[in-house]
């Protein structure tokens, strides 16, 4: 095992009817003045947002609103909330939704105890990220694992950036879990959802490493999403699958799943850069570069794929090349019946060969590093793979 630490100290309140105790947790974590930061109006029209205010206003908090976090969430945005935010007093925010409302409160969390920088000096790592305000979470959708990671992500839409920070202040206080709230969820962000919760760990287990412990989690993980995320289309409002989601989605991005490995985190990249040129949801964009990127690094080591097919597909297989073709095949099909792209030519259009050597050129940034650890991919690797998917 690689050297690690291991630090995931938000406090996770899981079942029907959770988000009740939401006034008691803002209060145990020191809020009185509580900014609540929401997406685009599911919130609302569940009724959530309200009976949550009217619950915090009756426990004593002041309470100030802020919807309109885009899948996808803006830097303008943001600078928006940090004004909202500074101007209110605020000591504690909360998010409602999903990665997209979260990732944006924490980034109004971090700005508002920072006025004096711009957060994407913060983003870029210009100026470090030394103190923010407590965060909460009360979580309507299971998929990018904001909930309890130590990451999030902004897009800067006047150039065209989509980047992550990772700081231990991006880990919340408490994290409300009540996997009714997603039954109103449309199926194709269940089908969005279900990718990037496997894609969490998928990028942690395809690693140099090999530790049978971590190993042995990730594998479970990934065959209890795939049993549960196929049960949860077929019926949003199966309470089973979608706890069995909810719970999968914290667990495999809060680092449990790469713990002792080095993760690679390649796809993820590569799915960034697509989603910020052409403002993909997050999920397909993953999907869409898979296949690509595993046929390209399986040969680096095929018996790690074989293990993966047999495990968590149960692919029977004895030669490992055979094996691991299998589990490729049988993934990429999975992705299919979600309804997802295996392919990005698919969503977006064929690109020209002009534009996939610019994505790899970016996703390279601007040729200055490269990505992945289970096969480390320059620019020209990433073109390789950009290729393979424009279809
Ligand atoms: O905006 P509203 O109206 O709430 O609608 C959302 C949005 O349209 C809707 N939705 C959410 N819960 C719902 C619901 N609709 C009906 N009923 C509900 N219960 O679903 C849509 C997607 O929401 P979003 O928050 O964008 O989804 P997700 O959780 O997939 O977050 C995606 C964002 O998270 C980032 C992604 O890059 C993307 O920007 N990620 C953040 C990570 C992190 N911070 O650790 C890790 C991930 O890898 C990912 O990069
Ligand atoms: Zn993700």
């Amino acid at each position: 095992m690689e050297k690690f630490t291991y630090y995931a100290p938000t406090e996770v309140v899981f079942g029907a009817g959770a988000e009740q105790s939401c006034p008691d947790y803002v209060k145990q974590y020191g809020g009185s003045r509580v900014l609540v930061v929401y997406g685009g109006g599911s919130v609302e029209r569940s009724g959530l947002l309200n009976r949550v205010v009217r619950a915090l206003e009756a426990a004593g908090l002041t309470v100030e609103q802020f919807g309109g976090a885009k899948p996808n969430p803006t830097v303008a945005h943001v600078r928006e909330g940090i004004r909202r935010a500074v101007e209110f007093g605020a000591d504690f925010i909360l998010a409602m939704g999903g990665g997209s409302s979260i990732d944006t409160a924490k980034a109004i969390a971090h700005g508002t105890a920072n006025p004096e920088h711009d957060i994407w000096s913060i983003w870029t790592r210009e100026v470090p990220l030394e103190r923010s305000l407590p965060i909460g979470v009360i979580l309507t959708i299971s998929a990018a694992g904001s909930e309890m990671s130590d990451s999030a992500v902004l897009t800067n839409e006047e150039i065209h950036r989509k980047r992550g920070i990772n700081t231990r202040f991006n880990r919340v206080k408490f994290a409300i879990m009540n996997p009714e709230l997603t039954y109103t969820l449309p199926k194709y962000q269940i089908a969005c959802g279900t990718t990037d919760i496997m894609m969490h760990t998928l990028d942690r287990y395809f690693n140099p490493m090999e530790n049978e412990l971590t190993d042995a989690l990730a594998e479970a993980l990934l065959r209890t999403v795939i049993q549960f995320g196929t049960k949860a289309l077929e019926n949003p409002e199966d309470y089973q699958a979608q706890s069995e989601l909810m719970w999968a989605s914290s667990l495999s991005h809060n680092g449990l799943t790469g713990l002792g490995g080095k993760p690679d985190f390649a796809v993820h990249q590569l799915g960034h850069e697509i989603s910020a040129r052409f403002d993909l949801a997050h999920g397909a964009s993953l999907a869409a570069v898979w296949g690509a990127w595993a046929e390209y690094v399986c040969p680096t080591k095929v018996s790690r794929f074989a293990r993966y097919a047999r495990n968590v597909w149960g692919v029977t297989e004895t030669e490992d090349e055979k094996a691991a073709a299998e589990g490729i095949r049988k993934t990429v099909a999975y992705f299919g019946s979600l309804g997802m792209p295996t392919g990005f030519g698919k969503c977006i259009g064929i690109q020209s060969d002009e534009t996939v050597r610019d994505m790899a050129y970016r996703c390279a940034y601007e040729g200055t590093r490269t990505i992945g650890t289970f096969r480390v991919l320059n620019e020209q690797d990433i073109y390789q793979i950009y290729s393979a998917a424009n279809h």
